[in-house]
């Protein structure tokens, strides 16, 4: 069988860091959660008091950041110049200033650039917004995920429970507009579907189903 690539984008919370990882498990391909990575150097920003709007602080910040994504049973560990940040990366601080941080053209190339050479090998899940469209281009499997506002609030909500994170359905709710919204409006690389990519609406789809979509798609492929 052939080793491939598998593009995994969509709006915030539909689901697909749970597919993509799944997705990888099942195959022994290597999962790449590229939010992570733009959390992680938000994170770094937030720490190191820059400002959100300032690209070129930002990007040089991140020239000189390692930020590293090492598999583990519990799920993926994110590291940022060692440090282990993966709970961290998570807070609402930090979900709140990301879209701002993503939205920069010189800090998004530097992202795709580490992005491109980690896929380069195939074998490989990621997800992301533009994977489809600016990392993983020749893809031979592009998803599109997406599920309704208020389903994807809910899942957010019960994974914030299990994460010790307290919220409440509409401020997820409006969360996730406002993300959806930075990420699709902003100039560079918006989030938008791969003309290639193949549609799925998780709203009432388990997880399960999603996963064996996904993987006879990538059979097919293989
Ligand atoms: O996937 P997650 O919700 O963790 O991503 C956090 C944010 O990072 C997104 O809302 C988006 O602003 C940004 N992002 C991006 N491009 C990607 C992955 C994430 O702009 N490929």
């Amino acid at each position: 069988t052939k080793q491939i690539q598998i593009a995994i984008d969509g709006p915030a919370a539909a689901g697909k860091s749970t597919i993509a990882k799944k997705a990888a498990e099942l195959l022994g391909y290597t999962y790449v959660d590229t939010g992570a990575m733009y959390r992680a150097i938000t994170y770094k920003a937030i720490k190191s008091n820059i400002d959100m709007q300032d690209e070129d602080k930002l990007t040089n910040l991140l020239k000189e950041t390692s930020i590293e994504l090492k598999p583990s049973p519990e799920g993926q560990r994110v590291f940022l110049d060692n440090q282990e940040v993966t709970e961290e990366i998570r807070s609402k601080e930090v979900t709140a200033s990301v879209s701002l941080v993503a939205a920069h053209a010189e800090l998004r190339e530097e992202m795709v650039r580490r992005q491109v050479e980690m896929g380069k090998n195939g074998s490989v899940v990621m997800d992301g917004r533009d994977i489809g469209t600016s990392v993983l281009t020749n893809a031979e499997l592009k998803i599109f995920m997406s599920a309704s506002v208020e389903e994807r609030a809910k899942r957010r909500l019960s994974e914030n429970k299990k994460r010790g994170i307290h919220s409440s359905l509409e401020e997820l709710m409006y969360d996730i507009e406002l993300r959806d919204k930075l990420d699709s409006e902003r100039e560079a690389s918006p989030l938008v579907q791969a003309e290639d990519a193949i549609f799925i609406d998780t709203t009432s789809l388990t997880i399960d189903e999603v996963s064996e979509k996904i993987m006879k798609l990538a059979k097919e492929r293989m």
